[in-house]
């Protein structure tokens, strides 16, 4: 079975949303630093490209997560893999990540967040499946909203391969 990637969003319409994210982000935050705080691996293509497009001052910061096994994904505990380096403490935080599907880690992760007491606490979303749904999750930037299809490319993985793709595409087997 071979594998084929059809482009869903080509690197110049992406590349012209996060420009587009990055100045409202930009405007938004005017007169404060804003600090990012990437969810690994799938949110650092974006983070980068977005990082480079915000004109206010920008701190970064990482954190890796896993669901847990599939008995109690529903419940939507998430495992801390790699904890932030820094406290959040007064700071006005912008967590990136690269997709928003049933919403169950980033609703976890955002309350244990908001623990941390974070100035302001914001999310920004390079790709939405809003048809996926199932836990609501308040998404304050979103890139594109896309269909209900496996997409890959930005930071996405299938099976950790095509990360590195420039563009979002749709993996097709024949
Ligand atoms: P959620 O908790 O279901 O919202 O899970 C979101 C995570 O699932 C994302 O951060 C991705 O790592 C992964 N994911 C969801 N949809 C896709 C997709 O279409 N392609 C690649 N990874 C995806
Ligand atoms: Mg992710």
């Amino acid at each position: 079975m071979s594998e084929r990637v059809r482009v869903m969003l080509s690197e110049e319409e992406v590349d012209r949303r996060i420009q587009e994210m990055g100045e409202q982000i930009s405007r938004d935050y005017e007169g404060k630093q804003v600090h990012l705080v990437c969810v690994l691996k799938g949110g650092s293509f974006f983070m980068c490209e977005l990082a480079k497009r915000i004109t206010v001052p920008v701190s970064l910061d990482f954190m890796s997560v896993s669901s847990y096994g599939s008995e109690t994904k529903s419940s939507g505990v998430v495992r801390i893999v790699k904890d932030l380096d820094d406290p959040l403490k007064d700071k006005d935080v912008l967590v990136v990540e690269d997709i928003v599907d049933s919403g169950r880690t980033l609703s976890y992760l955002m309350e244990m967040l908001r623990d941390r007491g974070p100035r302001s606490l914001r999310l920004c979303t390079l790709l939405d499946k809003p048809e996926r749904r199932v836990v609501d999750v308040n998404v304050d930037y979103t890139g594109f909203q896309i269909p209900d299809e496996f997409v890959v490319g930005y930071g996405l993985d299938y099976d950790q391969k095509y990360r590195n793709l420039p563009y979002i595409g749709v993996v097709e087997f024949d």
